[in-house]
């Protein structure tokens, strides 16, 4: 099934500050292979059917590029997130105006801090939610009111994987590809008590940023550092597409925070 995604060109792409153990002021971005790798991602998309929307980037907010964090569209209905950190404080009015003017009536920025798809992924119906680095978890509370599901939080306790998006990604509806060591014990427990079918990255892939990975339920568009994982998925019937994320993994990104889905 055709998917829609929103994305934002990296055209002010630059690591200008440090919120996450992966950002280095002294390791700056390549702008040039950074807008490859973002046009190879697109194309990517577009050549699989997939429509992609965007949303113009605004030179002081360099982040603005993972629109992953936006917020969590679902149901036609659109939460935006509440940045934990100061440097992406405004990047939820740049947010709220895109979807406005792109006929969204439900809009709505959570209370809590709250970092969207980085935090919050869908799932058999069902959202899982991380806390423990970026998101509050009392936001879970609003996501579930809002959007009228069942919310599964999950503690993130490794700081390299400090969005949930980081070391978990929902393939189909059924299945799910993770790294156990990113959560606690009880969240570990949750996900296996799930009923849903895990697939486990090894260490070194997801440190890569293998897991940062967007399935549309058949492709799944990942990093091209994660080979083992790549060749699991293929032998179990998807279709793994390797893209090369260096740029991104310089900010602690990679396909999926800057790729956010619309769902109707
Ligand atoms: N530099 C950004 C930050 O630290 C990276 C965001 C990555 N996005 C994601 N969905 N994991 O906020």
């Amino acid at each position: 099934m055709a998917r829609s995604y929103l994305m934002c060109p990296p055209t002010y792409f630059r690591v200008d500050y440090e919120i996450n153990d992966w950002m280095h002021q002294n390791d700056p971005v390549d702008i040039a292979k950074a807008r490859v790798q973002w046009e190879s991602v697109r194309d990517i998309y577009l050549k699989l059917g997939h429509s992609v929307l965007f949303i113009e980037p605004h030179e002081a907010v360099p982040d603005l590029i993972f629109t992953a964090n936006a917020g969590l569209i679902l149901d036609g209905k659109v939460l935006l997130s509440n940045f934990k950190y100061e440097e992406r404080q405004p990047e939820t009015a740049i947010n709220r105006e895109w979807f406005e003017n792109h006929s969204y009536s439900k809009v709505k920025v959570t209370e809590n801090v709250w970092e969207g798809e980085g935090d919050c992924l869908v799932a058999n119906g069902w959202i899982f939610a991380g806390y423990g680095f970026r998101s509050d978890k009392a936001s879970h509370t609003e996501v579930a009111k809002f959007f009228d599901r069942e919310v599964i939080s999950l503690k993130l306790v490794d700081p390299r994987f400090y969005h949930l998006d980081t070391c978990f990604c929902p393939l189909d509806a059924r299945t799910i590809m993770y790294f156990p060591s990113a959560f606690d014990d009880a969240s570990r427990k949750k996900i296996k008590d799930s009923g849903l079918m895990l697939i486990e990255a090894e260490e070194s892939e997801a440190a890569a940023f293998g897991l940062n990975a967007v399935s549309d339920g058949h492709n799944v568009i990942m990093s091209s550092q994660a080979p083992a994982l790549a060749g699991d998925l293929r032998k179990r019937g998807y279709n793994p597409i390797m893209v090369d994320i260096s740029e991104f993994k310089k900010s602690g990104g990679g396909v999926k925070c800057i790729t956010l889905e619309l769902r109707t």
